[in-house]
């Protein structure tokens, strides 16, 4: 009598698991998110995400130039906005000289060969701290999406490679990228936060950048109306196809970990990179968890990105991106 097959041969020693490993984490995996402030030597650590920062412009340039010698190439920006900047319709959002559009041209300069995307939704330039426009107690579809067109063309004027709309609006897509081909920008990209759910992870990220929801009479406390309810799972094929049908170069899901059977679904369905969003309070549970020594910090960050990169990320935004780097090269 013997096992009809020992499995465990493939798993003897470290050299067989390394030739029969299916999923390896490299730097070209990650896009790495980077928050901007106003002001001169600022680096702010966030308080619900331990040694995660803001960065103003000066040190952004530091910042981008080690990611860059680290085997790092694409960042993320999001800017957070001085409330005296914002309004209703986030009008900060289109200045050509905001913040965020100085951010991608101090990229581009620190780094020319810095792949740079930029968050498109207007929330951190929203007094209510929501993605869109609000009328009578209800976020505005169209008027909202011309206001992400808008923000999405000085965003390419600026010189970012492709914009990242995480605001969930229907027929964003098609009328950015109308508007990029009218305007000459045919070369930029979308990104698109396709499958994106109201989700309580996204806590540490508001706090952040200061744009959680208001709690105002008459302003939605949530984003129920425009992000998906984490309990369905066929309206995130249908949100990625349109959103591939509307020009999308790249979908996304979001958050990661509770939805990698998303993840899978829809890398089995489509033919562009998909991208996971390992999101801030994914990011804030395990670094509370390491520094109460409750988990393996190290071991830990390598399992989630490899069962992140597993169920069918091509590319994974990740606050842990330079952990990744450190860890693979130590
Ligand atoms: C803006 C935006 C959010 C995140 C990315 N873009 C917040 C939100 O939708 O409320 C979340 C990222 C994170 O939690 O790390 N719309």
């Amino acid at each position: 009598m013997y096992p009809l097959r020992r499995n465990r041969r493939l798993r003897t020693n470290e050299a067989i698991r390394a030739l029969v490993r299916e999923t390896i984490i490299s730097p070209n995996d990650f896009l790495v998110p980077l928050f901007v402030v106003e002001g001169k030597s600022i680096k702010d650590e966030i308080p619900s995400m331990p040694n995660y920062f803001r960065y103003s412009l000066d040190l952004l340039e530091k910042e981008v130039k080690e990611l860059w010698n680290m085997g790092l190439k694409s960042v993320l920006l999001f800017a957070k906005v001085p409330d005296n900047l914002k309004d209703n319709k986030g009008t900060e959002a289109s200045n050509p000289n905001g913040l965020m559009q100085r951010a991608i041209k101090t990229v581009k300069n620190a780094c020319p060969e810095m792949l740079v995307m930029t968050d498109v939704a207007l929330d951190p330039y929203s007094a209510y701290g929501h993605d869109g426009i609000i009328e009578n107690g209800r976020v505005l579809n169209d008027a909202s999406v011309n206001a992400l067109t808008a923000m999405s063309l000085s965003h390419a004027q600026a010189g970012a490679d492709f914009v990242a709309p995480s605001d969930m609006m229907d027929g964003r897509i098609l009328s950015i990228r109308e508007a990029f081909e009218q305007e000459g920008f045919v070369n930029t990209g979308i990104m698109s936060y396709s499958a994106k759910y109201a989700s309580a992870f996204y806590g540490p990220f508001r706090d952040a950048l200061d744009s959680a929801p208001v709690d105002l009479i008459d302003i939605p406390k949530d984003k129920k109306s425009y992000q998906m309810d984490y309990a369905n799972r066929s309206e995130a094929l249908i949100e990625t196809e349109m959103d591939i049908d509307e020009g999308a170069d790249i979908v996304m899901v979001k958050p990661g970990l509770c939805y990698l059977d998303i993840v899978r679904d829809i890398k089995n369905i489509v033919n562009v990179p998909v991208a996971v969003y390992q999101v801030s309070g994914e990011y804030a549970m395990l670094k509370a968890a390491a520094e109460k020594g409750w988990l393996n910090h190290d071991a830990v960050v390598m399992e989630q990105v490899t069962a992140i990169k597993r169920a069918g990320a091509d590319i994974m935004a990740s606050y842990f991106a330079k952990d990744v780097v450190r860890i693979l090269n130590s």
